[in-house]
């Protein structure tokens, strides 16, 4: 494991870490006794699409909630754009993982998606029609919009997920963290999802995203991070996913073919 994570290709700078959107430097995570993230680095590129893989259990959800903050870790220092987090949370949208959502009081659709703008609404502050305006905008990109007024716990699981997304999007961040996105989702829906990740590509944001669906990994991302408590590999997907990096991430509990991921999708 530890003559992978080496062999990464060239060591990051300085200067690399000030331009990423989302740098982890010496992250470590424990519930108990026993770490379930280990002296994580990462450094993500700016405008890439990223995925962050490995085995259940290996400490993916942890990773993503540490660096935010919502669990404390042990050690570690996470910096956006070579900022504390702290002073640039406003450009960081997070989308968790769905099955940790649950929606047993009544809330509208719409009104999910207006809380993605509330460092603009404020605690009390009043929606006006360009809110309003802004938020339809948003269901509009993940095609949820016929489904404004409709209970959020009445939806199934890949609408709900659609709805996530179009939160986020009215959030209007530099940095998309999205766990699991997929899981759970139709094949339609993760369509819409992969379009909308896309286009902020596109548009110059950055997306990181933890993905279980090995075979979809070169069709959908461009870099990738590999962990299991540890980093086991990171950097463009051609150099970090490959036989040997999968092998140390996954061991034996590789479920699909080495010959389906890589005899496929070779450019
Ligand atoms: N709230 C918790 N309390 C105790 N252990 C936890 C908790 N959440 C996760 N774990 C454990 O930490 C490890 C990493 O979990 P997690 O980050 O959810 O993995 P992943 O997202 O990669 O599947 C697992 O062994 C899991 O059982
Ligand atoms: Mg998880």
């Amino acid at each position: 494991m530890l003559e992978l994570a080496a062999r990464e290709g060239r060591a990051t700078t300085d200067a690399d870490l000030g331009k990423s959107p989302f740098a982890i430097r010496g992250l470590t995570v424990a519930y108990g006794e026993k770490p379930a993230v280990f002296s994580v680095d990462m450094t993500v590129p700016e405008g890439s699409m990223t995925a962050i893989i490995g085995p259940n259990g290996a400490g993916k959800s942890t990773m993503l909630k540490a660096a935010l903050g919502i669990l404390r870790p042990l050690s570690g220092q996470v910096t956006v754009f070579g900022r504390p987090l702290d002073e640039v949370r406003d450009q960081i949208a997070y989308v968790p993982q769905r099955a940790s959502v649950d929606w047993d009081f009544p809330t509208r659709v719409i009104d999910v998606v207006l809380m993605g703008l509330y460092r603009e609404l404020g605690l009390l502050g009043r929606v006006r029609m360009r809110h309003m305006a802004r938020a339809m905008d948003c269901l509009r990109r993940v095609g949820m919009h016929e489904f404004a007024e409709r209970q959020i716990g009445q939806l199934s699981g890949g609408q709900q997920q659609r709805v996530f997304l179009a939160r986020a999007l009215a959030e209007d961040a530099e940095l998309y963290l999205l766990d699991e996105p997929f899981a759970g989702v139709d094949a339609a829906t993760e369509k819409a999802i992969i379009a909308v990740l896309k286009d902020l590509k596109t548009a110059g944001r950055t997306v990181v995203a933890v993905h279980h669906d090995l075979s979809t990994v070169r069709d959908y991302f461009d870099h990738v991070f590999l962990l299991n408590v540890r980093k086991i590999a990171e950097g463009p997907v051609d150099e970090a996913f490959t036989p040997e990096t999968l092998q140390a991430a996954y061991g034996g509990r590789l479920a699909i073919s080495q010959h389906d991921l890589f005899s496929r999708n070779r450019s």
